[in-house]
């Protein structure tokens, strides 16, 4: 067939209409072009960027504060592409990035820089983030969620030290949020039609289960024993109940699924009523995957069938991929072959 433009023009043709911006960088780190939505974006039009030394002698993006380990050298070192970077423009847009090293016959040449504007999106994120800080009991709640430090870590089984790669300011609220999406992805597959399962009850207990946590005071880079920097849960566990029965009066029934949320099942005292382990199973399941995605990402599906529940997980860590089976009824926990 005939081909309707020439391969050059083709090319031409799509770097000037597509929305994405498109960044090419040398191996020094010069810029060698941008493509026009990618000029309007980073508001380039008409300066003179050719050549120049993205990070030292021009500013396409705000970066983050005491920022050392600079993406674009990372990938360039490491020949691997860095993917879903934040990044906030200095025109006021938020972009999703990509960073692609380019490699041709073994030589690294540069990196392929693509940006996608998300601003609408992170914009709708923080408005529902505002709506349901509304539905919180009171602003001392919201206020204790919002300033409870969660972080990132990387764990060395051999030393069995963690160091801190990352600090989440409001882990604590971002932690609810996503517990309460995962209920949500939950109640939707069916779960609240299991006996023992009260949603509305979920959704209390997992709004003050971790008021009473405390964290300690760590920097990026610190590498400290987690075994002693963490308090033990248990104790949190324990102030979250007496914070949720003396200041808010919730319900008894979830008060004591806050206390014992970070209790084993055969640790459990001999009072805890079998009506409430169901619902306490659900608990923890549902308060553990938040916390892994809450502090790096990963993707969790479910589905319901009776009283057991499967969820499959994936995660930015492939060796955590996998399925899992719980019967809420016996407790019972299996893991599937994938
Ligand atoms: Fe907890
Ligand atoms: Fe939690």
């Amino acid at each position: 067939m005939e081909k309707i433009v020439s391969e050059g023009r083709f090319l031409e043709y799509i770097l000037n209409s597509m929305d994405e911006s498109l960044i090419l960088i040398d191996q020094n780190l010069k810029i060698q072009y941008v493509n026009p939505s990618g000029e309007r974006l980073f508001g380039l039009e008409g300066l003179p960027y050719q050549g120049k030394h993205i990070y030292n002698e021009s500013k396409f993006v705000q970066l983050p504060f005491n920022y050392d380990k600079k993406v674009l050298d990372e990938v360039l070192q490491t020949g691997k592409a860095r993917k879903d970077v934040l990044r906030k423009t200095f025109t006021g847009r938020t972009l999703s990035m990509n960073a692609i090293p380019l490699v041709e016959e073994g030589v690294k040449k540069g990196v392929l820089v693509t940006g996608k504007d998300v601003t609408d999106i992170v914009d709708m994120q923080n408005e529902i983030d505002m709506a349901f800080a509304l539905t919180l009991p009171n602003s001392k709640v919201e206020y204790k969620l919002k300033n409870t430090v969660e972080y990132n870590d990387i764990y060395d089984p051999q030393t069995k030290m963690i160091t801190i790669t990352g600090i989440i300011s409001d882990g604590g609220y971002r932690h609810v949020v996503n517990c309460l999406k995962l209920l949500s992805h939950l109640y939707q597959k069916g779960i609240a039609k299991v006996i023992g399962i009260d949603k509305d009850q979920l959704v209390q207990a997992f709004i003050f289960h971790d008021l009473g946590k405390t964290q300690p005071v760590l920097s990026i880079g610190d590498i400290v024993d987690p075994k002693k920097a963490f308090e033990d849960g248990k104790l949190h566990a324990y102030r979250g109940a007496e914070i949720a029965k003396q200041f808010y009066s919730v319900h008894e029934d979830i008060v004591e699924i806050i206390r014992y949320h970070h209790h084993g099942e055969h640790e459990l005292p001999g009072t805890f009523p079998w009506r409430l382990r169901p619902m306490y199973r659900l608990f923890q399941v549902v308060d553990g995957l938040s916390a892994s995605i809450t502090r790096g990402g990963g993707k969790v599906e479910f589905s319901v069938q009776d009283c057991t529940l499967t969820i499959t997980e994936i995660n930015h860590r492939p060796q955590y991929n996998g399925t899992w089976q719980v019967d809420l009824f016996t407790g019972t926990k299996r893991r599937l072959e994938s």
